[in-house]
């Protein structure tokens, strides 16, 4: 069975506590960045974030997507696990390079802070979404037994698959969408 490296899954727990802390310690307000010891963890903090982040893209960028799965992925599912994925880490760009314009507009008391700040607050949303989904579909995978939990999670190890009315409809209507996705995006 395929698992990834520990490297990638010691990446991607570190990353996500990494991740949590900047969503809870972030800024309330405009007005403490006056403090110069706060504005320079904040610059400080996004900086190493943005630097892992780059990091752990280039090492997983030619890993297989849904490296783990004992079961045939069908094209189009391979395809928007990719997309979701993508646009995890165009988030997470996004998130400390918006606090970084935020911190230069500030420091030099330079027009466009509020924009900025909407932007970085837009970013933080799509982040919550985006990995909400991730996590849903982590516990999808896992409740159906694919293997691709396993892969990647060290806790609650899949048994084989739940067998459940629920699931199996689940599967009908997630079949249909997969089949769509490849007529649009004309995956062959
Ligand atoms: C309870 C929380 C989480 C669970 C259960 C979970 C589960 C998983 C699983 C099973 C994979 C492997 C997918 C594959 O083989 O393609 C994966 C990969 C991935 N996860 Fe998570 N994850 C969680 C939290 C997070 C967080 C917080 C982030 C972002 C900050 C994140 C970002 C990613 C990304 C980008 C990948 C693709 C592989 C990579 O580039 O490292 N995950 N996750
Ligand atoms: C990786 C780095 C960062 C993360 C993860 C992060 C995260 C967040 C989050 C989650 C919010 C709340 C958004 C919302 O209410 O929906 C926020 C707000 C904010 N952040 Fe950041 N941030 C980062 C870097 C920075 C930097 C470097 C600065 C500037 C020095 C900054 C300044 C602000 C400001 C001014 C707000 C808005 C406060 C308000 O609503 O008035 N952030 N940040």
């Amino acid at each position: 069975m395929k698992t990834h490296t520990k490297t990638s899954k010691f990446i991607h727990w570190t990353f996500s506590l990494l991740y949590a802390y900047g969503i809870f310690k972030q800024v309330e307000e405009l007005d403490q960045l006056n403090n110069p010891s706060i504005l320079m963890v904040e610059i400080v903090f996004a900086g190493i974030f943005l630097g892992i982040v780059f990091i752990r893209y280039f090492y997983m960028k030619d890993v297989d997507t849904l490296l783990g799965a004992k079961v045939e992925i069908p094209k189009g599912h391979l395809f928007i696990a990719k997309t979701i994925h993508r646009l995890v880490y165009l988030t997470l760009i996004l998130l400390p390079t918006t606090g970084l314009i935020i911190a230069a507009l500030f420091a030099y008391s330079l027009p466009g802070i509020n924009f900025a700040v909407a932007i970085h607050e837009f970013s933080a949303f799509l982040s919550y979404a985006l990995i909400g989904i991730h996590i849903v579909a982590s516990i999808y995978s896992r409740l159906k037994g694919e293997g691709v939990w396993d892969a990647m999670v060290p806790i609650w190890k899949e048994k084989e698959k739940i067998d459940s009315e629920i699931l199996s409809n689940l599967e009908t209507i997630e079949n249909k969408v997969y089949k769509k996705t490849e007529e649009i995006f004309k995956i062959k």
